[in-house]
């Protein structure tokens, strides 16, 4: 199958390091969101899995390994796929036991040699990509999820959270220019995802929605929070979890299963 992605390009360029990404990651507003989604991940692996060491694992776009290495102790087979040989490098420095398979599922749909996983995960991929690769990727993900598997994937950026909306202000209203790695057709000056468009291509990929979370309600950029760490961390536990407030949420966490024929 054909598949030309400008995203996936950018993340296959040789000067496109593991490096450049992690040191992008590695700001106080970033470790914030991160240790949310950590305690989520890990209470997902526990209540859907039984935290079972033999579950059957693939972290998808694994990137440098961030959330590959969350289940390095406690997972024994855990694979990582990524485009990128520049990213898997660093993978491999952090999951030495993992893993590491580099290439295109898409292009290449016996990458995985058929395998089944009882669980996927997916995070920081599909905001990003393309809104035509969305439901491909989606698809040849659905093909692995082993019978009664879970994927897990994540919308980094709501395009309703507080950030989300102050980027599409800033662009409609006050005209500022688009960011320059934001493809045509993203309405704000940001990329942003809404919670309509991850459905939609999550069910034209037969794929049902089973639970959704939703993390980190306040605004911050980088180094600046509006409270200490500790303490905004503790607050957002509580923010994330109120009705209507959460829509806001900057991070959507889905966990979905095969969709079951109607
Ligand atoms: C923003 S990084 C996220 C890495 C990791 N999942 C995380 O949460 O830190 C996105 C990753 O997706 C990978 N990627 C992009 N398109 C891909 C594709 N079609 N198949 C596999 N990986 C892809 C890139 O190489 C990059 O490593």
């Amino acid at each position: 199958m054909r598949y030309s992605s400008a995203y996936t390009g950018h993340y296959q360029r040789e000067d496109t390091s593991g490096l450049s990404y992690d040191r992008s990651i590695a700001n106080r507003f970033e470790l914030a969101i991160f240790e949310l989604e950590q305690v989520l991940l890990r209470d997902l692996f526990y209540r859907l899995r039984s935290s079972d060491p033999d579950t059957r694992y693939l972290d998808f776009a694994c990137g440098t390994g961030r959330i590959l290495a969350l289940f390095k102790d406690s997972i024994r087979s855990k694979v990582g796929v990524d485009t990128s040989p520049g990213q898997l490098e660093l993978a491999h420095k952090k999951v030495a036991d993992a893993e590491l398979v580099c290439g295109n599922l898409v292009t290449h749909p016996d990458l995985l040699r058929g395998r089944q996983f009882d669980l996927i995960t997916s995070f920081r991929l599909f905001l990003n990509l393309e809104p035509e690769n969305r439901v491909t990727i989606l698809r040849a993900l659905r093909n692995h999820l082993a019978p009664g598997g879970y994927l897990i994937l994540d919308n980094h950026m709501n395009r309703y959270s507080i950030l989300g909306l102050a980027a599409l202000v800033a662009h409609k209203v006050f005209r500022m220019p688009k960011k320059p790695h934001v493809p045509p057709g993203r309405r704000g000056i940001i990329s942003t995802m809404s919670d309509r468009e991850i459905r939609r291509a999550l069910s034209a990929a037969g794929l049902e929605i089973r639970e959704v979370h939703r993390i980190f309600v306040l605004p911050g950029h980088g180094a600046f929070l509006l409270l200490p760490m500790r303490w905004l961390v503790q607050l957002e536990a509580r923010l994330s979890r109120v009705p209507l407030l959460n829509l806001l949420s900057k991070n959507q966490v889905y966990v979905c299963t095969t969709a079951q024929p109607a």
